[in-house]
């Protein structure tokens, strides 16, 4: 008798460890699930937003004037208390849930696509903070309208070739980002080429895009006076 209790439990022992290693696993899958949906839905979000705030953007290649009244009209739906809170708390979701995400995944091993995708989430979490930062900085700190003028103002300063790069790399991460996610999706469609294809012509409009908003603010496509109030150098 006593020899069968005796060999019956190590064998429960681990038949228990089996069953709560199982349950822990589970729970860190549901967890990632989570997470993944809260990061799809504050990208969503986020993506409604980037996507009208680059097409105000390319709106500066007609005229400031234009980009201003563009602006003015967006704002109503972005700077009204509703449309700014969901916002914030997509970019406060957004961040940290990629950075949870990324650390699940690891970078080692993963395929082009994927270490795209960390890579160009990894630049707009950074820079979503720091561009919020600045926006808010403007518009309560230094009291300036945070508008065209704000935007191209950093790029005539001494630091230009540093807001080139930085904003340069903001835009084309989106379209990488973009990109890099709808290649993963198409794989399971259609063939890796065509899927290669498309992920590349984003991108290529992602670079088009960035020349296009910097050459408009920059002042190459016509004459930029900037405000005495924007001149911060
Ligand atoms: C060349 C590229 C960009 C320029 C020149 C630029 C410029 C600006 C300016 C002037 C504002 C203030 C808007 C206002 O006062 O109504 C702003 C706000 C903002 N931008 Fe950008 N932006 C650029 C790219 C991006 C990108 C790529 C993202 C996202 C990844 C982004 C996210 C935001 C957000 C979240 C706000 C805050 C909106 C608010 O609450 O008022 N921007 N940007």
């Amino acid at each position: 008798m006593n020899s069968l209790i005796d060999s019956s439990s190590p064998r429960t022992a681990q038949a228990h460890d089996t069953v709560s290693e199982t349950a822990t696993i589970r729970k860190a899958q549901l967890r990632t699930t989570r997470i993944r949906s809260a990061h799809r839905f504050a990208g969503l979000t986020l993506a409604f937003f980037i996507g009208l705030h680059l097409m105000n953007h390319l709106c500066a290649l007609v005229s400031i004037e234009q980009h201003i009244k563009i602006m003015d009209v967006l704002r109503l739906i972005y700077r009204n208390p509703l449309g700014e809170a969901l916002l914030l708390l997509a970019i406060m979701v957004q961040v940290p849930s990629g950075i949870l995400l990324v650390r699940r995944k690891g970078w080692r091993g993963l395929p082009l696509a994927e270490r795209a995708q960390v890579a160009s989430g990894g630049y707009l979490a950074f820079f979503l903070v720091a561009h919020v930062f600045a926006v808010m900085m403007g518009r309560y700190f230094f009291h300036v309208d945070t508008n065209f003028y704000f935007a191209s103002a950093v790029l005539f300063s001494p630091v230009w070739l540093f807001y080139v790069v930085y904003y340069g790399l903001s835009v084309v991460s989106v379209f990488v980002h973009v990109a890099s996610i709808h290649y993963q999706k198409m794989l399971s469609r259609t063939s890796s080429h065509r899927a290669q294809t498309q992920a590349l012509a984003i991108v290529g409009t992602g670079i088009a895009v960035m020349v296009l908003i910097l050459l408009a603010f920059s002042g190459v496509v016509y004459e930029i006076r900037l405000p005495a109030a924007y001149k911060w150098w």
